[in-house]
């Protein structure tokens, strides 16, 4: 007996080390859109490297899920390279103009002015960070120039690629806002109309943009005549934008937030995204908790609970670090977890309203989109990009094919109701040059035998599907696992639980409403996870795009 298995040992050790030295370098790469995964394949069949390919799959995305992120936009890159051990995150969120304020939005008596100029056209846009993030990615980490590694989306942009269903449900929910801007209702309208299914969506202009950073770098878009273009539609329709604005444009490598749950070690976002702190706050208070052997009911409910108190604290404290002072720190420590926790019942609920602190209505938009990249040597990427509502702001700065975002509707900038329900604080206050709070969440998970890469789109939704993901990671499943399981959330307030119908049956329904939850079920499924993962001990890649969306993840 013994040495059949010593044998079968062996063996096995054999086969494993043998993996290790003879596995030619893989690749998994999970996006929300086919062309963008080839997009990635494409630059590392040139020789590029898994920051290339990043390069290459975010510049893609906003050429073909336009709804989702663009050049016009801002985003994060969790980026970790391998050969020294570096784990940075490039944050390149959108910064408010110099000119913006605390009351731009708003009249002397605090009233706002319109409610839809945070929303639609040029004066909902912030400066965008993405065209500097893909520069400082290329230069700071990649191998290839950028005119490489931005072929693949130049040439979609300019031959044109089919539109999709999601697409064309994302176009018709913007369609008003776009029609009111005739550079916007040029490219994506058909003589402003929807167009058809499997039309072609050329955008010869955005590839000469693409081309122009290409060609020069950042200036390429922060300057020339790029930027001429930019500033002349924006400042002619009203918007507060500056050359200064455009040329202090800088992207922040900081240092990401670490935490540990039950043994997996969790890398996310921190400021000038919630997305970490909330994430790790909720799981450090979970992590009390041998979920799995508890019930579903009771796991439901304590997740639910542990999500309340995160999201209250994403409302008092968190803003861009530059600017406020977040106690990050404590807001990660064990203790206060515990201090948490302890307000927490098995068979009760602690109402919203119980909470203290004076917070001021938020928004955020559920439209934005994520991919993940990971190779057998470990080397990765975790990036989620913006530009808020699905189509931004809904205004292209003509002759430049650029769809503005209209990320400053996520900084608090009112004391009105909002769509989304998300409250915040004055730390979340507009200011010039600040970046507004976002809920975009990038992340790592890494326990003994693999290393993860997942995120989401989801506006506020996207830090409570990040942690159901990181929950079911725990329980030793695979990306498909993490992409599709049901969704719930809770997000301090609105005081309502808002889930899939697929999360709960109707017996877990009627307890939940016993323990003084309220519910209510979402019209559609939320999300578009994009995950992958590497096996440390076989080097075996595996990865899996969201069922929900239109996405695709390959292994090559
Ligand atoms: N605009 C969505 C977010 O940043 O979370």
């Amino acid at each position: 007996m013994f040495k059949k298995y010593t044998l079968v040992t062996l063996l096995l050790l054999g086969f494993i080390t043998n993996i290790r030295a003879d596995t030619p370098l893989k690749t998994a790469i999970a996006s929300a859109h086919p062309l963008a995964t080839a997009a990635g394949f494409e630059i590392l069949n040139q020789g590029g490297n898994v920051f290339d390919a990043a390069v290459a799959v975010s510049a893609t995305l906003a050429v073909v899920e336009p709804s989702g992120s663009g050049l016009g936009g801002g985003g994060y890159w969790l980026v970790h390279r391998a050969n020294d051990n570096t784990t940075r995150f490039i944050d390149g969120r959108e910064k408010a103009p110099l000119a913006a304020h605390k009351n731009v939005y708003v009249d002397s008596a605090g009233q706002v002015k319109n409610p839809r100029a945070s929303l639609d056209g040029a004066t909902a846009a912030a400066i965008p960070g993405l065209p500097a993030g893909l520069v400082h990615l290329a230069e700071h980490y990649g191998k290839l120039p950028l005119a490489v590694s931005l072929a693949p989306a130049i040439r979609h942009a300019r031959n044109g690629f089919v539109v999709g269903q999601h697409h064309l449900d994302l176009l018709k929910y913007r369609e008003t806002v776009l029609k009111q801007f005739p550079a916007s209702s040029t490219i994506f309208l058909v003589n402003g109309q929807l167009p058809e299914k499997f039309a072609l969506l050329r955008q010869v202009d955005l590839a000469e943009t693409l081309t122009q950073l290409a060609r020069y770098g950042r200036a390429g878009f922060y300057a020339h005549s790029v930027a001429d273009k930019l500033l002349q539609a924006v400042q002619q329709a009203g918007g507060m934008w500056t050359a200064e604005d455009l040329q202090n444009y800088q992207v922040v490598e900081r240092e990401p937030v670490v935490g540990n749950y039950r043994g997996i070690k969790v890398t996310s976002a921190p400021p000038s995204s919630a997305g970490g702190i909330v994430l790790l706050e909720a799981l450090t208070i979970l992590s009390a908790y041998d979920l799995a052997k508890l019930d579903k009911l009771t796991r439901i409910h304590l997740i639910t609970e542990a999500m309340r108190r995160a999201y209250h604290d994403r409302a008092l404290y968190l803003g861009d670090s530059d600017f406020v002072s977040v106690p990050m720190q404590r807001l990660l420590s064990e203790d206060y977890a515990a201090g948490l926790r302890s307000s927490m019942r098995m068979d009760a609920v602690l109402p919203s309203t119980q909470l203290s602190g004076d917070v001021l209505p938020d928004s955020e938009g559920g439209h934005t989109t994520h991919f993940s990249i990971i190779d057998t040597e470990g080397n990765r990427v975790a990036a989620t990009l913006s530009i808020n509502f699905p189509f931004g702001s809904g205004f292209v700065a003509a002759g430049t094919g650029v769809l503005l975002n209209d990320e400053m509707d996520d900084f608090v900038s009112h004391a009105g109701p909002n769509g989304y329900g998300l409250v915040g604080s004055a730390a979340n206050m507009i200011a010039p040059g600040k970046r507004m709070l976002s809920s975009m969440t990038p992340t790592f998970l890494e326990d003994a035998g693999r290393v993860a890469v997942l995120g989401t789109p989801g506006g506020s939704r996207i830090i409570s599907m990040v942690l159901l993901a990181t929950l079911d990671f725990a329980k030793a499943t695979s990306p498909m696992s993490w992409v599709t399981l049901p969704r719930f959330h809770h997000q301090y307030l609105p005081d309502v639980v808002e889930y899939e119908n697929a999360a709960f049956t109707e017996q877990e329904l009627v307890a939940l409403k016993g323990l003084g939850h309220h519910l209510k079920a979402t019209v559609n499924p939320y999300g578009n996870m994009q995950a992958a993962v590497l096996y440390k001990h076989t080097h075996a890649l595996n990865a899996a795009s969201d069922p929900r969306g239109e996405g695709l993840a390959t292994v090559k």
